[in-house]
């Protein structure tokens, strides 16, 4: 079974519990949404997606922020912290020198612990209290961790987090840290840590939030339901394409679940659904492999190195949800350098808008496939920009200027401001 755009509506399970049931993406066996604990299928091990009865539309959402979309939630509420609702920003100038008709960049740093995770985190700490569970895991490469660690604490629950050692950005180690986490630094990589939480998890030790979890994503697709109305408030169309960083091909698997839902429920053609384009560092780019050979499987990279830690990430456990969302909405996906990365996270930087380098690969994505004509010049672009600056002081101390030291008196800042800048980028 595929997941195509289609705007037949699902026929509803006997296991549906007021209109909302898991449903297998391979085999379509169905379960009661909060009964059990499972986060893939018990007949052959695929993919679970919640699904409804009555998929939601426009003139259901009320309110601000990610519980303004409760319509085509699981749940009327979570464990929240004022998550999502998020700015669209205009960038004049990037989208001047990339050359497309409308460039806006959709900032996910801007959520209460600095990512798109909290979103995710909302739904899924409190399905994880509708279920009656109390220990709660991720693996992570920074961001799960810092939201799990911020929602879990809120919710009341225990936090374990597996992160990979090394690895990870000061910043993101610093919120787990401080929202009492019990932090595991596995010597391994971030889909070592993920096997690993896996095993837990099947064995009954933690109730597992990762974005195998079908709970996560129903809070992630709010991104692409607010990405829609404020474009549509602004120019009064949709967007031509959304581009954003690939790791575990979570989000791009929830926005392509938040479009296919519109077109059930008749709120949008399947051919106006944005083109979903996926970004990822060249040194963790499983992903682009898959869609570059027409690949229905996606290769796990067994090394994988990238500045863009975020991201850093071979083994994408969402790709069967994510390939088809790619491929069915016309979009594609790309590679970009280190380099070009930083490159980005500059120019976004000078347009006032600091994100961590994972979310520049975005922009970087964007200005790559735009200079091939893969994207033309009379489109209509969104870039997600996934995390904040701050969460990698590194990476932004090393992107940017160096600081100058001068001597304590008027006169000698004077002298060092008449010389050279010692050290532009
Ligand atoms: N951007 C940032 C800043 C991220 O933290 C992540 C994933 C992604 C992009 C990729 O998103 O997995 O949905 O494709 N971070 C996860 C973590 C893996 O553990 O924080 P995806």
């Amino acid at each position: 079974m595929s997941l195509s755009l289609s705007a037949e509506t699902p026929d509803v399970s006997a296991d549906a519990v007021d209109g909302v049931w898991l449903e297998c993406i391979e085999c379509g066996e169905t379960y009661a949404p909060f009964e059990d604990i499972r986060y893939t299928c018990d007949e052959c091990d695929g993919l679970l997606e919640v699904r409804y009865a009555e998929p939601a539309t426009f003139s259901e959402f009320e309110g601000e922020g990610v519980w303004r979309y409760s319509a085509a939630l699981p749940l009327d509420e979570g464990v929240s912290i004022q998550e999502g609702a998020t700015p669209l920003y205009e960038v004049p100038r990037l989208e001047a020198d990339v050359g497309v008709e409308a460039l806006r960049i959709k900032h996910e740093g801007m959520n209460p612990t600095g990512s798109f995770k909290d979103r995710g985190m909302t739904v899924g700490v409190a399905v994880a209290r509708e279920l009656g569970v109390d220990r709660l895991a991720c693996a992570s490469t920074g961001n799960t961790s810092a939201a799990l660690a911020a929602y879990g604490s809120r919710g009341g629950a225990e936090v374990l987090v597996l992160l990979p050692a090394g690895k990870v950005a000061a910043g993101k180690v610093g919120q787990a840290a401080l929202h009492d986490a019990r932090i595991l630094e596995v010597d391994g990589n971030f889909d070592a840590c993920l096997d690993i939480v896996r095993d837990l998890a099947d064995r009954g030790e933690v109730y597992l939030l990762n974005s195998l979890n079908p709970f996560r994503l129903e809070g992630q697709k709010t991104i692409g339901l607010e990405i829609l109305e404020a474009f549509q408030a602004d120019y009064g169309t949709w967007p031509d394409r959304i581009v954003l960083p690939v790791g575990n091909a979570g989000n791009t698997s929830a926005l392509y679940k938040a479009f296919r839902e519109l077109v059930q429920a008749g709120e949008l053609e399947p051919e106006e659904v944005p083109k979903l384009t996926g970004v990822q560092a060249e040194g963790a780019a499983p992903m682009v492999e898959a869609i570059e050979n027409g690949a229905d499987e996606v290769r796990r990279w067994e090394e994988v190195e990238t500045i863009a830690t975020a991201i850093r990430i071979g083994n994408p456990v969402n790709a069967p949800k994510a390939l088809p969302g790619i491929r069915e909405t016309g979009g594609t996906a790309v590679s970009v350098t280190d380099e070009e990365i930083t490159d980005a996270q500059r120019e976004l930087a000078a347009e006032g808008v600091g994100v961590e380098p994972a979310s520049a690969a975005s922009v970087a994505g964007l200005r790559k496939l735009r200079e091939e004509g893969v994207v033309s010049a009379d489109e209509q672009v969104v870039c997600l920009t996934t995390g904040h600056l701050l969460k990698d002081p590194d990476a932004a101390a090393n992107a940017g200027n160096e600081p100058e030291p001068v001597p304590a008196s008027t006169d000698g800042v004077l002298a060092s401001l008449a010389s050279e800048r010692s050290s532009d980028q």
